[in-house]
């Protein structure tokens, strides 16, 4: 058996001979060589290129959001993607095949945004994930982008914490855990500049039918630690996920925490069909369900334990999975993907009305 270096060095001899022969032919009669037998040669780089089909593509992060940075191993710990090289190092610009810019962080005038010009093959990344009325729009970022990346269904690259469907069904009887508490919620914010309006007024008229164990800075409720946020929501029956804002797809983590920790999550956000395209109808209660909050508090105060085990049947088929917690955790998830995303994704895109596309509300 030959080995590919001793066929390589077969090759060339070969080639040399055939040239020899050839030019002498070619001289006296004309004669017209034979194709190649061998393959052409190639410079070092294509060479590699040839050898490593598959090699990374680098993912360069423009910005840190916050300035908080975490560990790249985080993709292949957390995430199980490897597929790409995530750096920070702008050195890397011009061989980097995707650029991920996070939008809060773009100033007008695109002062810190690259200056140098943007090789063919990359694509920049506009990253997001603050609901529309939480954004502010630098002007001329028509025509920037190649990518979009946010928690709407309609972005290029979507960051959510979906549903998994389970290999196979659940057999067992899903266990409730004891709860000592009836409703709680976790709010840190109530600045009302942020569309937190409508879940104030509505959490003032619950308050008056039902008691609500309030946690987090809002309303001076106790502050927890990322260690307690799912055993607190998981002593709670029942737990608010009311949104700052109530845009299309904006149906955040919020939601997740109690589908994680076993508490049915009570809804406050886009129409109850908006949440029917990601979560079983029967795992949740949403707030227009009922004519007033007086409506909820009766319903939630009078449910026996069969109605509501049946909040939980979803679980038979489907697993929720824990998001990260605490600000230095919460941008993994969307750079992995985007990693991810960038080592599979060769076409060419271009996003030409960003905002018309992001504040529009209707599909
Ligand atoms: C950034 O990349 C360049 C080019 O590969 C390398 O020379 C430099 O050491 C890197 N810098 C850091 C901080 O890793
Ligand atoms: C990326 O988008 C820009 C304009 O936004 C375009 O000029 C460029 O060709 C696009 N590149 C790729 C690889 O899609």
């Amino acid at each position: 058996m030959s080995t590919p270096a001793s066929k390589k060095t077969l090759c060339l001899r070969n080639t040399a001979a055939i040239g020899l022969i050839g030019s002498i032919l070619l001289f006296s009669l004309y004669f017209k060589a034979p194709p190649p037998v061998c393959p052409p040669r190639f410079s070092q780089e294509e060479y590699r290129q040839v050898k490593h089909p598959h090699e990374k593509p680098i993912v360069l992060i423009w910005l840190w959001p916050f300035g908080v940075t975490f560990d790249f191993k985080a993709c292949s710990t957390y995430f199980n993607i490897d597929s790409c090289v995530l750096t920070d190092n702008r050195s890397l610009y011009s061989k980097a095949e995707g650029v991920i810019f996070f939008h809060k962080d773009i100033k007008w005038h695109f002062q810190n945004m690259p200056q140098d010009p943007r090789p063919a093959f990359q694509k920049w990344i506009w990253f997001h994930v603050e609901s529309p009325t939480n954004t502010p729009t630098p002007p001329d970022l028509d025509n920037l982008f190649n990518l979009t990346l946010s928690y709407r269904r309609d972005s290029d690259i979507t960051v959510r914490n979906e549903l998994t469907i389970r290999k196979t069904e659940l057999k067992e009887n899903i266990v409730l855990l004891k709860k000592d508490k009836l409703v709680c919620w976790i709010v840190s914010n109530k600045d009302p500049r942020t569309g937190t309006a409508l879940r104030e007024r509505y959490y003032r008229e619950l308050s008056k039918h039902i008691e609500i164990h309030m946690f987090g800075g809002a309303y001076g409720g106790h502050i927890l630690s990322s260690d307690e946020y799912y055993s607190t929501i998981a002593n709670c029956k029942f737990y608010l996920s009311f949104e700052n804002s109530i845009h299309r797809d904006y149906i955040t983590e919020k939601v997740n925490g109690p589908l994680v920790a076993g508490t049915v999550p009570v809804v406050l956000g886009p129409p109850r069909e908006n949440y029917e395209q990601f979560l079983p109808a029967d795992a949740f209660i949403h707030i227009n369900d009922f004519p007033d909050a007086k409506s909820l508090a009766d319903f939630m105060l009078d449910m026996n334990d069969e109605a509501y085990g049946r909040y939980f049947e979803w679980k038979k088929f489907f697993t929720a999975t824990p998001h990260l917690l605490s600000l230095k955790n919460e941008f993994i998830h969307p750079f992995c993907l985007a990693c991810d995303h960038i080592s599979r994704d060769k076409d060419f895109h271009v996003v030409q009305d960003l905002y018309e596309w992001y504040f529009r509300e209707q599909n």
